[in-house]
């Protein structure tokens, strides 16, 4: 499965990143891991061809990927001002995600790394968002990373590259998934969140009362689908639903999911102390729904109660994007052998595999 990596010392490496896990196609060029500079950060965006259809279309996203990936290296590689001479490797997303997203993306690093003579490195892509912290803060391990986004819902203890222990997920929606079904619910465009965060802020949040799901038990997990229920069950009881009704729930909403990731991110890092009692405790927040300002205050207000460092990295990296894969590349190939041609696509890829097989399957396929 493996080859000889080539240069496996801490020297600078340059380092082409791919990622098409879901629905943005995206390549970056990044050189570290002593010097951590993103040399370019290409992505496109396909949020106008799955509008429609309110979410995102698997098959759809995998033909967008197709039809743009070689424009999209290719700018990448233009703005880093970089030859083939110039890059020691080729990482991409080989897992979780859109299954034919992932084979396009990975098929098109084989490609390059074949033609280019360059070693190839798949990356998992919540790796990509775990270690994007140590690009960006130059952060030392251990922490717990919060990831928050469309796909995925879950608090990991981060202990070194390819050393993760999932501590809690979500049972059901990850949290981004229920603010796109709240934001339909209540006749909100696609993407939700963004939207719910907009009219939340005109909202009562006083007016409903909306569960803090699983609080009551003990441990990390978290669920979101009944909130999602309960808020669709006073709604149907004020229909024909008005302006302000919609703003009071919106607003209820997103306290309720607020409160619940503060108690966690507490809990975890009560969690965290116990273990590393002379370690600074740091959570690190990433995904999609870290651009919440409500939800952002909750956890630097969780953290400072538990005196730790919270670090979010700006939000264009927080989000999915190609950087965090060429960097996740950097990190692994200080460990040592890369990967060959054999490298099969994943569509399912839990980081903790010890902590495999969760309920349910969201819009990336696996609540990972
Ligand atoms: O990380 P991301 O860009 O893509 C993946 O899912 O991997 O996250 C997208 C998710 C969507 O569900 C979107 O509704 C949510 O993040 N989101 C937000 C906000 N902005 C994006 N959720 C709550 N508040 C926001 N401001
Ligand atoms: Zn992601």
């Amino acid at each position: 499965m493996t080859s000889v990596n080539p240069k496996n010392n801490a020297t600078n490496l340059t380092v082409l990143g791919i990622e098409t896990s879901c629905d943005e196609t995206a390549a970056a060029i990044v050189r570290g891991p002593l010097q951590k500079a993103i040399l370019s950060n290409t992505i496109k965006s396909q949020i106008d061809e799955h509008t429609e259809f309110g979410g995102v279309v698997p098959e759809i996203a995998a033909r967008a990927h197709i039809d743009i990936l070689d424009r999209i290296v290719a700018e990448a590689m233009h703005e880093a001002s970089c030859t083939w001479d110039d890059i020691d490797a080729v990482a991409a997303t080989a897992g979780p995600g859109l299954i034919g997203g992932v084979i396009v993306g990975l098929m098109t690093a084989k490609a390059i790394a074949m033609a280019a003579g360059k070693p190839l490195i798949g990356v998992n892509h919540l790796e990509g968002h775990a270690l994007t912290a140590r690009l960006t803060d130059d952060l030392e391990f251990p922490f717990i990373l919060l990831l928050v986004s469309g796909g995925h819902s879950q608090f990991l203890l981060v202990r070194g590259v390819g050393d993760y222990k999932r501590l809690g997920t979500t049972i059901d929606d990850a949290i981004g998934e229920a603010f796109d079904k709240t934001a339909k619910l209540l006749g909100l465009p696609y993407p939700g969140g963004p939207h719910v965060e907009m009219i939340a802020a005109k909202g009562d949040v006083t007016r409903f009362r909306l569960p803090r799901p699983l609080l009551d038990r003990p441990g990390l997990d978290m669920s979101f689908a009944g909130l999602k229920t309960a808020l669709r069950t006073q709604a149907k009881k004020l229909e024909p639903v008005d302006d302000q009704t919609v703003a009071d729930l919106c607003a209820a909403f997103q306290r309720s999911v607020s409160d619940v990731l503060a108690a966690r991110t507490k809990s975890a890092l009560a969690l965290f102390s116990e273990r590393y009692p002379d370690t600074e405790p740091v959570i690190v927040v990433a995904g999609g729904v870290a651009a919440n300002q409500e939800i952002r205050s909750a956890l630097t207000q969780a953290a400072s109660e538990a005196n730790a460092r919270f670090v979010a990295p700006p939000l264009a990296l927080c989000t999915d994007n190609a950087a965090m894969i060429a960097w996740a590349g950097i990190e692994r190939m200080q460990l040592g052998p890369v990967n060959d041609m054999a490298l099969a696509p994943r569509p399912r890829w839990p980081l903790d595999s010890a902590n495999a097989g969760v309920l349910g399957a969201g819009k990336k396929g696996a609540k990972v």
